[in-house]
């Protein structure tokens, strides 16, 4: 078969039905603690939202990560040197991307992104404003080894994954994306990485319930989107948003809250869930400065350098790829 442009990345029923997804939603509602990927969050209306939470007075993580790049831009540069290539997990549409680029001096920008349409219109952004920076997009799923790029073959290859991406994950998760990242990555090579902090339970459960409800309505979102593209019929109406601190885990929770008693079709099955039970719909690991090293070393990632916001809030880690050893 051809590569053609056109080829798709999603598979579809006759009816347009993201199979992916469909699978993934009956999956989970039929577990004992329902839960749904939250991957799918991310529709149109779902990115949005998302934009906008990045916004929010509670919530602190992108402004605390934009904070360090910009004032510790003179730091990182000089540990990190010029000629990078940069290599985006997850293609920057945020401010955080041009911070970096424009204090390290990179010789290309390497975005990798699942969804196509949305890396090509961030790299034709960021080609506008760095017109002599080389980039090259690969639209490809990064929890896996990526193949790069032959263009940036002999460049040493600095990865960023900013916005605590990393915290969404479970450690078994986490641990596997970070070894992938050093194969994609290759011998040599070093890693900027955004992690939010443990901090005062008020304060992070604020940043994931704001007093607007834009993230409750991030959260219903995901409801809706079963409805509309899943042939659903849930009464969204009888669920709220909840965030919980699961001290255990040491993470954020979002969960959708059944209200009352309630029963619904998803293409054609039914499921029931009685008051008070709920959908488990995110996660967001904190981490302390040994949770991040253990995350990172486990992961096969020595970390070089750390900086944090002026509050201490949030952190963003160089670490340098480790080969594995047994000795002490
Ligand atoms: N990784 C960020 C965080 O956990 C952003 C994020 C992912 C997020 N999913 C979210 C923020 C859901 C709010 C709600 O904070």
């Amino acid at each position: 078969m051809t590569c053609a442009p056109g080829l798709k990345l999603v598979d579809r029923d006759a009816g347009g039905v993201d199979l992916a997804f469909r699978a993934d939603v009956l999956a989970g509602l039929a577990e004992p603690q329902k839960a749904i990927p939250a991957r799918w969050f991310y529709d149109d209306e779902g990115s949005q939202l998302f934009e906008d939470i990045t916004q929010l007075p509670e919530y602190y993580p992108t402004r605390a990560e934009t904070e360090i790049l910009t004032q510790r831009s003179g730091d990182i540069a000089n540990l990190i040197g010029p000629g990078w290539a940069v290599v985006e997990f997850g293609s920057g549409s945020s401010v955080k991307t041009p911070l970096l680029l424009s204090a390290i001096a990179p010789s290309a920008y390497v975005p990798l992104d699942i969804a196509g349409d949305f890396l090509r219109a961030s790299s034709a952004a960021l080609s506008a404003k760095f017109p002599e920076l080389p980039v090259w997009p690969v639209e490809a799923d990064f929890m896996r080894r990526v193949e790069l790029p032959v263009e940036v073959a002999d460049l040493p290859k600095l990865g960023f994954f900013p916005g605590s991406t990393i915290g969404n994950m479970i450690a078994r998760t986490a641990t596997d994306l970070l070894r992938s990242m050093r194969e994609t990555l290759g011998e040599g090579a070093l890693l900027l990485i955004g992690m939010d902090l443990v901090k005062d339970e008020d304060v992070l459960l604020a940043a994931y319930d704001d007093a607007q409800g834009v993230t409750a309505k991030f959260n219903c979102n995901l409801l809706h989107r079963i409805n509309r593209e899943l042939d659903a019929d849930i009464p969204v109406a009888s669920f709220a948003h909840e965030a919980r601190w699961n001290d255990v885990f040491a993470r954020v929770e979002m969960h959708l809250v059944a209200r009352e008693d309630v029963s619904f079709t998803v293409s054609g099955q039914r499921f029931a869930m009685r008051a008070g039970e709920s959908i488990h719909t995110e996660n967001s690991h904190k981490f302390t400065k040994r949770s991040a090293q253990q995350l990172l070393a486990a992961g096969g990632w020595e970390p070089r350098a750390r900086w944090t916001d002026e509050a201490k809030r949030f952190s963003l880690v160089l670490a340098e790829s480790r080969p594995p050893r047994s000795a002490p």
